[in-house]
Protein backbone atom coordinates (compact mmCIF):
# COMPACT_ATOMS: atom_id res chain seq x y z
CA UNK A 1 0.00 0.00 0.00
CA UNK A 2 1.33 3.31 -0.85
CA UNK A 3 0.75 5.67 1.71
CA UNK A 4 -0.71 9.23 0.96
CA UNK A 5 1.96 11.96 0.50
CA UNK A 6 2.36 14.56 2.99
CA UNK A 7 2.55 18.17 0.73
CA UNK A 8 5.03 19.87 2.24
CA UNK A 9 7.09 17.29 3.03
CA UNK A 10 10.21 16.83 0.30
CA UNK A 11 9.28 17.37 -2.98
CA UNK A 12 5.72 15.71 -2.25
CA UNK A 13 4.27 18.92 -3.52
CA UNK A 14 6.41 18.90 -6.23
CA UNK A 15 5.87 15.40 -7.42
CA UNK A 16 1.73 16.45 -7.06
CA UNK A 17 2.50 19.25 -9.38
CA UNK A 18 3.73 17.36 -11.98
CA UNK A 19 7.24 18.30 -11.51
CA UNK A 20 8.60 20.93 -13.88
CA UNK A 21 6.66 19.91 -16.94
CA UNK A 22 3.17 20.22 -15.02
CA UNK A 23 4.27 23.35 -13.46
CA UNK A 24 5.07 25.13 -16.74
CA UNK A 25 1.66 23.92 -17.63
CA UNK A 26 0.13 25.57 -14.46
CA UNK A 27 2.52 28.99 -15.09
CA UNK A 28 1.28 29.08 -18.65
CA UNK A 29 -2.50 28.76 -17.32
CA UNK A 30 -1.64 31.17 -15.04
CA UNK A 31 -0.59 33.95 -17.40
CA UNK A 32 -2.98 33.07 -19.96
CA UNK A 33 -5.75 33.83 -17.43
CA UNK A 34 -3.27 37.26 -16.33
CA UNK A 35 -3.84 38.23 -20.01
CA UNK A 36 -7.75 37.73 -20.38
CA UNK A 37 -9.17 38.29 -16.96
CA UNK A 38 -10.84 41.97 -16.86
CA UNK A 39 -10.01 41.59 -12.87
CA UNK A 40 -6.17 41.21 -13.66
CA UNK A 41 -5.74 43.76 -16.28
CA UNK A 42 -4.35 46.12 -13.65
CA UNK A 43 -1.54 43.31 -12.66
CA UNK A 44 -0.90 42.42 -16.37
CA UNK A 45 -0.17 45.96 -17.34
CA UNK A 46 2.70 46.03 -14.09
CA UNK A 47 4.47 43.37 -16.52
CA UNK A 48 6.83 43.55 -19.55
CA UNK A 49 4.41 42.96 -22.61
CA UNK A 50 6.42 39.94 -23.87
CA UNK A 51 6.20 37.28 -20.71
CA UNK A 52 8.46 34.66 -22.02
CA UNK A 53 10.58 35.69 -19.43
CA UNK A 54 8.20 35.76 -16.50
CA UNK A 55 6.82 32.62 -17.53
CA UNK A 56 10.18 30.54 -17.17
CA UNK A 57 11.20 33.17 -13.77
CA UNK A 58 7.81 31.55 -12.23
CA UNK A 59 8.26 28.29 -13.45
CA UNK A 60 11.44 27.78 -12.04
CA UNK A 61 10.89 29.47 -8.78
CA UNK A 62 7.61 27.23 -8.36
CA UNK A 63 9.83 24.22 -8.99
CA UNK A 64 11.90 25.18 -5.71
CA UNK A 65 9.46 26.57 -4.13
CA UNK A 66 7.68 23.58 -4.14
CA UNK A 67 10.30 21.46 -2.85
CA UNK A 68 11.87 20.54 -5.98
CA UNK A 69 15.26 21.73 -8.07
CA UNK A 70 16.09 25.20 -7.13
CA UNK A 71 16.09 26.29 -10.88
CA UNK A 72 15.29 29.57 -10.64
CA UNK A 73 19.07 30.60 -8.50
CA UNK A 74 20.57 27.95 -10.68
CA UNK A 75 19.98 30.67 -13.55
CA UNK A 76 19.21 33.92 -12.14
CA UNK A 77 20.25 34.21 -8.99
CA UNK A 78 19.07 34.18 -5.81
CA UNK A 79 15.77 36.47 -4.81
CA UNK A 80 13.70 37.48 -2.16
CA UNK A 81 9.99 37.86 -2.86
CA UNK A 82 8.25 40.57 -0.63
CA UNK A 83 11.51 42.73 -1.51
CA UNK A 84 11.40 42.05 -5.00
CA UNK A 85 8.15 43.19 -5.34
CA UNK A 86 8.42 46.37 -2.99
CA UNK A 87 8.94 48.20 -6.55
CA UNK A 88 4.79 47.28 -7.63
CA UNK A 89 2.24 48.93 -6.23
CA UNK A 90 0.57 45.96 -4.51
CA UNK A 91 -2.53 46.04 -2.34
CA UNK A 92 -4.83 43.50 -1.53
CA UNK A 93 -6.70 43.96 -4.82
CA UNK A 94 -3.78 43.30 -6.88
CA UNK A 95 -2.89 40.63 -4.22
CA UNK A 96 -6.38 39.05 -5.13
CA UNK A 97 -6.12 39.37 -8.97
CA UNK A 98 -2.39 37.21 -8.89
CA UNK A 99 -4.69 34.63 -6.83
CA UNK A 100 -7.59 34.56 -8.67
CA UNK A 101 -5.26 33.83 -11.86
CA UNK A 102 -3.43 30.88 -10.19
CA UNK A 103 -7.03 29.75 -8.79
CA UNK A 104 -8.25 29.70 -12.42
CA UNK A 105 -5.03 28.07 -13.62
CA UNK A 106 -5.22 25.33 -10.90
CA UNK A 107 -8.83 24.87 -11.77
CA UNK A 108 -7.51 23.48 -14.95
CA UNK A 109 -4.32 20.77 -14.08
CA UNK A 110 -5.42 17.35 -13.22
CA UNK A 111 -4.36 17.93 -9.37
CA UNK A 112 -6.53 17.07 -6.47
CA UNK A 113 -9.18 18.97 -5.22
CA UNK A 114 -7.29 18.45 -1.75
CA UNK A 115 -3.74 19.73 -3.85
CA UNK A 116 -5.34 22.74 -5.47
CA UNK A 117 -6.34 23.89 -2.16
CA UNK A 118 -3.19 23.16 0.01
CA UNK A 119 -1.57 25.26 -3.07
CA UNK A 120 -3.89 28.14 -3.12
CA UNK A 121 -3.66 28.54 1.24
CA UNK A 122 0.04 28.38 0.27
CA UNK A 123 0.48 31.04 -2.50
CA UNK A 124 -1.39 33.35 -0.15
CA UNK A 125 1.81 33.29 2.05
CA UNK A 126 4.11 34.94 -0.29
CA UNK A 127 1.21 37.01 -1.91
CA UNK A 128 0.26 38.56 1.24
CA UNK A 129 3.92 39.07 1.80
CA UNK A 130 4.51 40.59 -1.40
CA UNK A 131 1.86 43.45 -0.61
CA UNK A 132 3.61 47.17 -0.04
CA UNK A 133 0.35 48.89 0.05
CA UNK A 134 -2.79 48.83 2.79
CA UNK A 135 -5.36 49.15 -0.69
C1 LIG B 1 0.75 39.53 -4.90
C2 LIG B 1 0.55 39.74 -6.18
C3 LIG B 1 1.69 39.78 -7.18
C4 LIG B 1 1.85 40.72 -8.16
C5 LIG B 1 0.92 41.88 -8.47
C6 LIG B 1 3.09 40.39 -8.85
C7 LIG B 1 3.63 41.12 -9.89
C8 LIG B 1 4.86 40.91 -10.47
C9 LIG B 1 5.48 41.76 -11.45
C10 LIG B 1 4.87 43.05 -11.99
C11 LIG B 1 6.66 41.20 -11.79
C12 LIG B 1 7.68 41.74 -12.82
C13 LIG B 1 7.36 41.11 -14.15
C14 LIG B 1 8.16 41.69 -15.31
O1 LIG B 1 9.34 42.02 -15.13
O2 LIG B 1 7.57 41.78 -16.39
C15 LIG B 1 6.80 39.98 -11.02
C16 LIG B 1 7.87 39.13 -11.10
C17 LIG B 1 7.96 37.95 -10.40
N1 LIG B 1 7.06 37.44 -9.50
FE1 LIG B 1 5.38 38.35 -8.88
N2 LIG B 1 3.62 39.26 -8.30
C18 LIG B 1 2.82 38.86 -7.27
C19 LIG B 1 3.00 37.75 -6.47
C20 LIG B 1 3.98 36.80 -6.65
C21 LIG B 1 4.13 35.59 -5.86
C22 LIG B 1 3.17 35.19 -4.71
C23 LIG B 1 5.21 34.92 -6.33
C24 LIG B 1 5.81 33.62 -5.90
C25 LIG B 1 5.15 32.68 -5.26
C26 LIG B 1 5.76 35.72 -7.41
C27 LIG B 1 6.89 35.40 -8.15
C28 LIG B 1 7.51 36.22 -9.05
C29 LIG B 1 8.79 35.94 -9.69
C30 LIG B 1 9.65 34.69 -9.47
C31 LIG B 1 9.07 37.02 -10.54
C32 LIG B 1 10.31 37.20 -11.42
C33 LIG B 1 11.35 37.99 -10.64
C34 LIG B 1 12.53 38.49 -11.47
O3 LIG B 1 12.31 39.17 -12.48
O4 LIG B 1 13.66 38.19 -11.12
N3 LIG B 1 5.00 36.84 -7.58
N4 LIG B 1 5.69 39.83 -10.21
Amino acid sequence: MTATPVFGQGDASYQAAGQYEGIRRLVDDFYDAMDTLPEAAHIRAMHSADLTEARDKLTRFLCGWLGGPRLFSEKYGSIAIPSFHRAFPIGPKERDAWLTCMRDAAAKQPYSDEFKAYLLAQLYVPAERSRSLDE
